[in-house]
């Protein structure tokens, strides 16, 4: 069942993190809905830019769609990661999404102001939400790289003023997360004073952690015994996601995990049978994987167990 975000942010608000997973093809698509179902856990499926254009956008949403047939019992909201105005107004008008994120976050304040707006009054008139985002994450995100030194927090008074005028519905708040699979290079951890003192000056608002993604060592361990080159990747502790549930971050952004977990699962099984040559024994594996991989986030999120709770409540 496609729900709207905003109904998901309302009911998870300062209880738990819904996990906000990229995906892009069919087997990531099928391990997401069975991890999220194994875990009876709402979730947000991501969809970037660059997973529009990778198939087409159109294949991506069939499939979607299809996982809603297969899953009956699922309850999730399909939203676009870091769209542009372009790729926002595309996604209003295609009828298939719950919310869309305008980034222009590397503009001027006035100008990521007056772009969130517009995309706002299409957006809503539509009754979809917009997240916005205010400070800049380091790190890769598809086209956007963003280096450490041109990487800054969220500036919390700012925010209540970006708010009130850009009628933003969540906030992308930068405290200290980056995007990718090398985080806090030279820099420290989560701020969370930044997400407190946000949410003093504007109680209630939904906030959203990207760059959220733990890069688990284990999973590094193993692509690097097989062949790997990850060196030195690290993450963000995962213990951190309920704490900052607690305080009002309604949205978690995780991707660069699921790309570890292919890679893993695929270099493993081509290096233990370079005979094969076959997608479905090593997708099959991959499903499997990444599906435990996802009830696992959700139970570190606190958002595993609550999906009967938010069907019933939307149903009403
Ligand atoms: P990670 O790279 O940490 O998975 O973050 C993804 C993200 O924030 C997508 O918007």
């Amino acid at each position: 069942m496609i729900v709207t975000t905003k109904q998901l942010f309302e009911l998870a608000y300062g209880k738990y993190a819904l996990g906000a997973y990229n995906i892009n093809n069919a087997e990531q698509t099928m391990g997401l809905f069975r991890g999220n179902m194994d875990s009876k856990a709402p979730f947000i499926i991501q969809i970037s830019k660059g997973a529009r254009s990778y198939t087409n956008k159109l294949m991506l949403e069939a499939m979607i769609r299809a996982a809603d047939e297969i899953f009956p019992d699922a309850v999730f909201a399909t939203h676009l990661d870091h769209g542009d105005e372009a790729t926002c107004y595309d996604c209003i008008d295609s009828g298939f999404y719950s919310s869309v994120m305008i980034d222009a976050s590397h503009e001027s304040f006035d100008e990521n102001i007056a772009a969130t707006r517009r995309v706002a009054d299409k957006a809503h008139a539509k009754g979809i939400s917009v997240e916005a985002e205010l400070g800049q994450l380091g790190g890769v995100e598809e086209d956007i790289a963003v280096s450490e030194d041109k990487a800054h927090l969220t500036d919390p008074k700012q925010a209540a003023e970006f708010i009130e005028r850009s009628k933003c519905d969540s906030l992308a708040c930068a405290i200290g997360t980056s995007h990718g699979a090398f985080k806090f290079a030279g820099s420290q951890g989560l701020h969370f004073d930044v997400i407190e003192q946000i949410q003093k000056l504007v109680p209630g608002f939904p906030l959203v952690m990207h760059g959220s993604s733990s890069v688990p060592q284990d999973e590094v361990a193993r692509i690097n015994a097989a062949g790997g080159k990850l060196a030195g990747a690290k993450g963000v502790d995962p213990a951190q996601y309920l704490p900052a549930a607690k305080l009002g971050v309604c949205k978690i952004n995780i991707d660069t995990d699921g790309r570890l977990v292919w890679t893993r699962v695929h270099r493993e099984f081509f290096r233990d049978k370079p005979d094969k040559f076959d997608f479905r024994p090593v997708g099959t594996i991959f499903m499997d994987e990444y599906a435990k991989f996802i009830a696992s986030r959700n139970v570190l999120l606190g958002s595993a167990g609550h999906i009967d709770e938010v069907r019933a409540a939307l149903q009403k």
